[in-house]
């Protein structure tokens, strides 16, 4: 018998490296012969990209509450139009960031409304088999931030004591919940960090 498609989310603050794991472990369930459906946040969907670049594009300097529902809005789209019909077909999904991050972002790290957010969350209906929540000191983070060659910008605006803050929200985060969530050490090489990922998606979701 086979075990139903996962829905697994990677969460945690710029340069953690969610996007590079979130690649090495689709790719290590398709290697186990999984169908896998690698996505991201906000986007995924034809409107979630829409409302992506409404988002990015900096046309607006949105208000917190407009921010945290447009982010709402696109994971809705995300979540109806691609994540439950790839889980429905079998397929596991993938996905870089999720409800988490905007908890942390728009709630814990920018001061906005956490129980309203959690409330959007809730009507999401969708809750994250797995979340990996990948932790790394600010300095590493601003470390990869910098040899990326993006982002370095966007630490000098906000300053250590806001990425502090979004490290401290996703580890309260993973401590209020530790059925859904593990912290993941990302301090090592990506290489290590992923056989550390797939050991423990391995123990929790056994592929059957
Ligand atoms: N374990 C690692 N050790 C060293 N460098 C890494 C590691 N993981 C990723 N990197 C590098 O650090 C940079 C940031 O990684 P990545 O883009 O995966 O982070 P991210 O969490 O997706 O960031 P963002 O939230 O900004 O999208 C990239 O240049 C990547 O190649
Ligand atoms: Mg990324």
């Amino acid at each position: 018998m086979t075990a139903p498609a996962r829905f697994i989310t990677l969460e945690g603050g710029e340069g953690a490296g969610k996007s590079t794991q979130a690649r090495l472990l689709a790719d290590a369930l398709r290697a186990r012969g999984l169908p896998v459906l690698l996505t991201r946040e906000p986007g995924g969907a034809p409107g979630a990209e829409i409302v992506r670049n409404l988002l990015l594009s900096g046309d607006v300097d949105w208000s917190l509450p407009a921010e945290t529902l447009l982010h709402f809005s696109a994971r809705a789209e995300h979540v109806e139009k691609t994540i439950r019909p790839a889980l429905a077909a079998g397929t596991w999904v993938v996905c870089d960031r999720f409800y988490d991050s905007t908890m942390v972002y728009q709630g814990f790290a920018l001061g906005g409304d956490r129980a309203a957010i959690a409330v959007l969350a809730s009507m999401i209906g969708l809750v994250p088999d797995l979340t990996l929540v990948l932790d790394v000191k600010v300095p590493t983070a601003v470390a990869r931030m910098r040899a990326r060659g993006t982002a370095a910008d966007r630490y000098e605006r906000l300053g250590e004591a806001f990425f502090t803050r979004v490290r401290a929200g996703f580890a309260d985060i993973a401590a209020a919940d530790p059925a859904r969530c593990m912290v993941i050490d990302a301090e090592a090489d990506a290489a290590t960090v992923a056989a550390r990922i797939l050991a423990d998606v391995e123990a929790r979701l056994p592929p059957g």
